[in-house]
């Protein structure tokens, strides 16, 4: 039977994985840069939890593109931060990216047990619903949440990725995301806007970022990890 559930916070306990499809989602800007890193022609992105981690891989490869935020900043000797609007084509085509953040990469790391992940968010939500049924009948989305606390951002995608799913499979969880999606369908930008993670980095200067977060399946592809444990378009 399909089933499909969301969890709001990376922290909370996850239930059995190992027959489950999971999509892991940080709105707010983890998992939309890295759908928008692939857009724009990067061979794969590899999320890690830790800076030295990043620092030892990309020593290992000197092509590597190293990408990141602490407090919504990018990392001094990094190549770029995490706004999407780090990454065009010119910089990231054929290259492979390291990313490292606060919430999100540590929510990937979380789930690496699963055998079958993706990443979500709104740019990319149909796409990602329709990998997640075809991969498995049951699906989970983990939702990064902010430094613990649950994130609107994330539970509002999560919402727009169960929309896809056949409403008798939707738990309880499943269904307070989808209402949430529909409380905001038709003005997004100022659904994420309330949020307040985005008017924290609205308050940094990031207004862009939030706003283009907000554009509904403006990607045509999944973002799903490979055998190697990155992530690429499908
Ligand atoms: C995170 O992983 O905490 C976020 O992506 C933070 C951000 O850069 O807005």
């Amino acid at each position: 039977m399909r089933s499909i559930d969301v969890i709001f916070r990376w922290q909370d306990d996850l239930p059995d994985v190992s027959h489950t499809a999971v999509v892991v989602i940080d709105t707010l800007r983890a998992t939309t840069t890295i759908a928008t890193i692939l857009a724009n022609g990067a061979q794969a992105v590899l999320p890690v939890g830790g800076v030295e981690k990043a620092f030892a891989l990309k020593e290992q490869d000197p092509r590597l593109v190293l990408g990141g935020e602490r407090n919504n900043r990018p990392l001094p000797g990094f190549d770029a931060g995490n706004s999407p609007y780090d990454y065009p084509r010119a910089v990231v085509e054929g290259r492979r990216v390291v990313l490292t953040t606060t919430n999100g990469t540590q929510a990937v790391e979380r789930t690496a047990h699963a055998p079958w992940v993706a990443l979500g968010s709104l740019v990319n939500a149909r796409a990602v619903a329709q990998a997640q049924q075809s991969a498995h009948d049951l699906g989970l989305i983990v939702c990064a949440g902010t430094e613990g606390q649950v994130s609107l951002e994330d539970v509002l995608a999560a919402g727009a990725i169960v929309l896809h799913w056949p409403q008798e499979a939707c738990t309880d969880r499943a269904l307070i995301a989808r209402a949430l999606f529909d409380k905001w369908r038709d003005h997004l930008y100022e659904g994420l806007k309330t949020a307040q993670h985005a008017r924290a980095i609205i308050a940094q200067g990031l207004d862009a970022d939030v706003e283009y977060a907000a554009r509904l399946d403006l990607l045509p592809h999944a973002v799903v990890r490979n055998k190697e444990g990155w992530f690429v378009n499908q």
